[in-house]
């Protein structure tokens, strides 16, 4: 099967097409011919290297964390999804391939109104939205939810995600992204490149950081008491949620069929929309990464595989 891999670590450059063998599934996995992976901010964290230390890598390397395609083959211990469905799921790597072998416990029957590469783009922002607004922020009905990078592929549907919460969502955005993050829902959009959030937003109950940096450490202040802090991004600090008397953590979510079955209800209902940015052939997966890399798109590229 063909497959992107790198077999160092360094920019785009490094990806190159080959050819491998197709995987055979475990006994508890599933085999998908795959039609559409995603790109994710984590492709290149991994490919540059800078996560070596946490995340050793047996190069070469196949990059991609989610796919959508049909169902293959089964191991002998699957019983829930058979041949010849058609799942969404997310694994660690190899998803930039024509085949992937993921765990059952990780995939799902795509949502009933959606096309393979608009369920690929689902799967990342609908486990790390359920992760971060559900698991961990356990945001409930009249809440107020402060989303930074609320029209990135991930905050575009984790916004209208809180909304479907019954959340008050307020978002940080740029550009055309702000009216973006409007229309999907939010009921506040602030200008992260001109404007302070500080100065405008306080008391919220939950914060969730998809940014980091500077952005992260300003957000302690807007957190009501006994609030939370939830970012996907980097570790907080610990001293300053003693101070301000809130519950801060970096969380990196784990994927679930469970998880993916509450955003396919959501999908189905009409209430949550795929946000695609631009699609691209798996062979361009370079070009892909460094449009990512770039930033303002507001939405998911997908590689599309045939
Ligand atoms: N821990 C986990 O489990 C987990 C899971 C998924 C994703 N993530 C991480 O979450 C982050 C977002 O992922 P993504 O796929 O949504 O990326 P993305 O599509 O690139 O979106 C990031 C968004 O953040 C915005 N942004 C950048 N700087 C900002 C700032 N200072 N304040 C507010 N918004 C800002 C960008 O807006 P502009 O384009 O206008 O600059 C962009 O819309 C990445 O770092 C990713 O690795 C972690």
């Amino acid at each position: 099967m063909k497959a992107i891999q790198f077999d160092t670590y360094g920019d785009s450059d490094v990806l190159h097409l080959t050819e491998i063998n197709k995987p055979q599934p475990g006994e508890n996995e599933i085999l998908i011919k795959i039609a559409a992976t995603t790109v994710n901010p984590f492709d290149m964290k991994v490919r540059s290297g800078s996560m070596q230390k946490m995340i050793p890598l047996n190069l070469p390397w196949i990059p991609g964390s989610d796919v959508a395609g049909r169902i293959e083959a089964v191991g002998s211990g699957v019983s829930r999804l058979k041949v010849g469905d058609e799942v969404f799921g997310s694994t660690f790597g190899g998803t930039y391939a024509e085949y992937v072998v993921i765990k059952e416990e990780s995939a799902a029957l795509i949502p009933n109104n959606v096309s393979l590469p608009e369920a690929a783009a689902l799967v990342i922002p609908i486990v790390t939205s359920y992760t971060f607004l559900v698991t961990g922020g356990e945001l409930k009905e009249g809440q107020r939810v402060l989303i930074h990078g609320a029209a990135g592929a991930v905050g575009g549907i984790m916004v209208q995600i809180a909304k479907a919460l019954g959340a008050y969502v307020i978002g940080t955005a740029s550009r055309g992204g702000l009216e973006l993050a409007k229309s999907l829902g939010a009921d506040e959009v602030i200008d992260y490149k001109n404007q302070d959030f500080t100065q405008l937003v306080k008391d919220v109950d939950l914060v969730i950081d998809l940014a980091g940096g500077e952005t992260q450490a300003k957000s302690f202040a807007v957190v009501k008491k006994g609030g939370k802090l939830l970012s996907a991004v980097m570790p907080p600090s610990q001293e300053l949620a003693e101070q301000y008397g809130i519950n801060a953590q970096f969380i990196s979510s784990e994927p679930s069929h469970k998880k993916l079955e509450f955003g396919v209800k959501l999908v189905e209902e009409g209430k949550v929309k795929t946000q695609i940015a631009k699609i691209l052939k798996l062979e361009e997966a370079g070009k892909a990464q460094d449009l990512v890399t770039a930033g303002g798109i507001n939405g998911k590229v997908v590689l599309e595989v045939n």
